[in-house]
C-alpha cells in the first residue's frame, strides 16, 4: 500500500484518520508543529492500531512547520530514499479559531495560506500530484434556508478563517487547471466533526476555552465549566436553538480512506465533497441526547444569538455517498457516548505499553 503524508497529524481530525489509514494498510509519515495538540496523541494512535488484527504498518512522525520547505522537501526525499515514495498528501494543519482569525488575521493567512503554499511548492516539486485538502462548510457562510447546503451553493465566507479555506481552495483550482491531466485534488467541507474513537484513547482536546459546542458540553458535563450558555432560542426551528449535522469522527476518518482511494485509483480530477450525515440536530437535541445516553447531569441557561450563527446547517452529501464507497455508519448516540468516554479518560495518565516510543522516525 502506497505511503501517505498527513500535515496536522497530531491533531483532531488528523489523529483519527492517521488510525483509520493504518488499519487500511497505509503507511503513514505525520508531520505537526504541536502548537495545538498534545504529544501523546499518536502514541496512542499507535497503542489502538497495535490491538488490531494486522498492525504491521509503519507510523512515522516529525515534529515541524508546514511553512519550512526545506524540511518538507527532505521528508519528500527521505521517502523516496526509502523506496517508498510519498503518492499522496492529507492536509489537515492549520488553525481553525473563528474568533481568533478576526483578531489576529495575519497568523492565520500565514499559517494556513502560506503553509498550504510551502506544501504545493514541495509536493510539485517532488512529483507528489494527489491530495485531500480539509476545508469547511463555513465557506458557505449564513445560510437562512432550511433547505441542505450543496457543493455548488454559494460561497459566502464571512470571516478570515473561512476566507482562508475559499482561498485555499482556489489556489488548487488554480494548480489543477495548470496541468489537468497530472494532478487528483479533493476538497472535503466538514460540517461539524464530533465525538472520539471507541476505545476512549483519542478524541478532541482544545486548549482553553472551547469555541464549539461539542468539547464545551464535554468539560462542562465533566465539572471542568460551571454551565453551558444556548446562544439563542429564538431561531426559526422546531426547538428555537440552531441546528447543524454533526458526524462522528471516525465516519469523517474513513471518508479521507475512502477518498483518497478513489483518487488514486482514477484518473486526474479535482472534486469539492460534503461530508456531513445530512441529518439535523439542534442544540437542545444534542444537549438532551448526552444527558440521556451518558446519564450525567449539568446545568444549560439559554442566551443571545452569537454573531455569525446560522439556524441551519446541514449537508446534502449525496455526492460523496455516491462517489466514494463511503456513507456514515454512527447516529448521535455513538457520538456522545465515545465523545465523553474520551473526556472522562482525560485524567488517567497513559502508560505506553511497549518499552520505547510507538514512532518510527524518518531522520
Ligand atoms: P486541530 O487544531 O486539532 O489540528 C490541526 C493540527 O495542525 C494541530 O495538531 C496543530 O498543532 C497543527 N498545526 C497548526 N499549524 C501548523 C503548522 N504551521 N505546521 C504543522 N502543523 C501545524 O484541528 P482539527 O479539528 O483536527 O482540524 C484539522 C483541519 O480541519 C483544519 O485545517 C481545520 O481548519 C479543518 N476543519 C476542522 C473542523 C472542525 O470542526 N474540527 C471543521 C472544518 C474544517
Ligand atoms: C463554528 C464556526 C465555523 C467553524 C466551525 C468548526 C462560527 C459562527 N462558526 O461553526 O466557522 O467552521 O465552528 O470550527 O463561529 N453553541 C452554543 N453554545 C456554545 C457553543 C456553541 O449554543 O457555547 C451553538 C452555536 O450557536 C451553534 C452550535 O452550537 O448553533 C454549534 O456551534 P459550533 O460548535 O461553534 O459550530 P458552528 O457554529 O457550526
Amino acid at each position: 500500500m502506497p505511503t501517505v503524508f498527513i500535515t496536522g497529524g497530531s491533531g483532531f481530525i488528523g489523529s483519527h484518520t492517521c488510525l483509520s489509514l493504518l488499519e487500511n494498510g497505509y503507511d503513514v509519515i505525520a508531520i505537526d508543529s504541536q502548537i495545538n495538540s498534545n504529544k501523546f496523541t499518536l502514541e496512542k494512535v499507535f497503542e489502538v492500531h497495535k490491538s488490531s488484527k494486522n498492525p504491521t504498518k509503519k507510523l512515522f512522525f516529525v515534529e515541524g512547520d508546514i511553512r519550512d520547505e526545506k524540511l518538507l522537501d527532505e521528508i519528500f526525499k527521505k521517502a523516496i530514499l526509502r523506496k517508498k515514495p510519498i503518492e499522496a498528501v492529507l492536509h489537515f494543519a492549520g488553525l481553525k479559531s473563528v474568533g481568533e482569525s478576526i483578531k489576529n488575521p495575519i497568523k492565520y493567512w500565514d499559517i494556513n495560506v502560506g503553509g498550504s503554499i510551502s506544501l504545493f511548492k514541495c509536493m510539485q516539486n517532488n512529483n507528489c500530484n494527489t491530495i485531500v485538502f480539509s476545508s469547511s462548510a463555513t465557506i458557505y457562510g449564513v445560510n437562512q434556508k432550511s433547505t441542505s447546503l450543496k457543493e455548488n451553493s454559494s460561497i459566502h465566507p464571512i470571516n478570515p478563517y473561512g476566507e482562508n479555506k475559499v482561498t485555499i481552495e482556489k489556489i488548487l483550482k488554480n494548480i489543477f487547471d495548470s496541468s489537468i491531466k497530472k494532478w487528483k485534488i479533493a476538497n472535503l467541507r466538514y460540517f461539524n466533526p464530533i465525538g472520539a474513537h471507541s476505545s476512549g484513547l483519542i478524541g478532541e482536546e482544545p486548549e482553553g476555552i472551547p469555541n464549539n459546542i461539542f468539547p464545551f458540553i464535554c468539560q462542562v458535563a465533566s465539572g471542568k465549566i460551571d454551565k453551558l450558555e444556548i446562544f439563542g432560542n429564538d431561531w426559526p426551528t422546531e426547538d428555537g436553538t440552531c441546528i447543524r449535522d454533526y458526524i462522528h469522527i471516525m465516519d469523517l476518518a474513513d471518508a479521507h480512506k475512502s477518498a483518497l482511494n478513489y483518487l488514486l485509483t482514477k484518473d486526474s480530477q479535482f472534486i469539492n465533497l460534503n461530508i456531513g450525515t445530512g441529518i439535523g440536530t439542534s442544540v437542545l437535541e444534542l444537549v438532551e441526547t448526552f444527558i440521556d445516553i451518558n446519564g450525567c447531569d449539568f446545568n444549560y441557561i439559554f442566551g443571545e444569538r452569537r454573531s455569525g450563527d446560522s439556524p441551519n446547517v446541514i449537508a446534502n452529501n449525496d455526492l460523496a455517498t455516491n462517489l466514494l464507497d463511503w456513507k456514515p455508519k454512527k447516529n448521535l448516540k455513538d457520538m456522545c457516548r465515545d465523545g465523553w468516554l474520551y473526556q472522562s479518560n482525560l485524567n488517567k495518565e497513559f502508560v505506553l505499553n511497549s518499552a520505547s516510543s510507538n514512532l518510527q522516525k524518518l531522520f
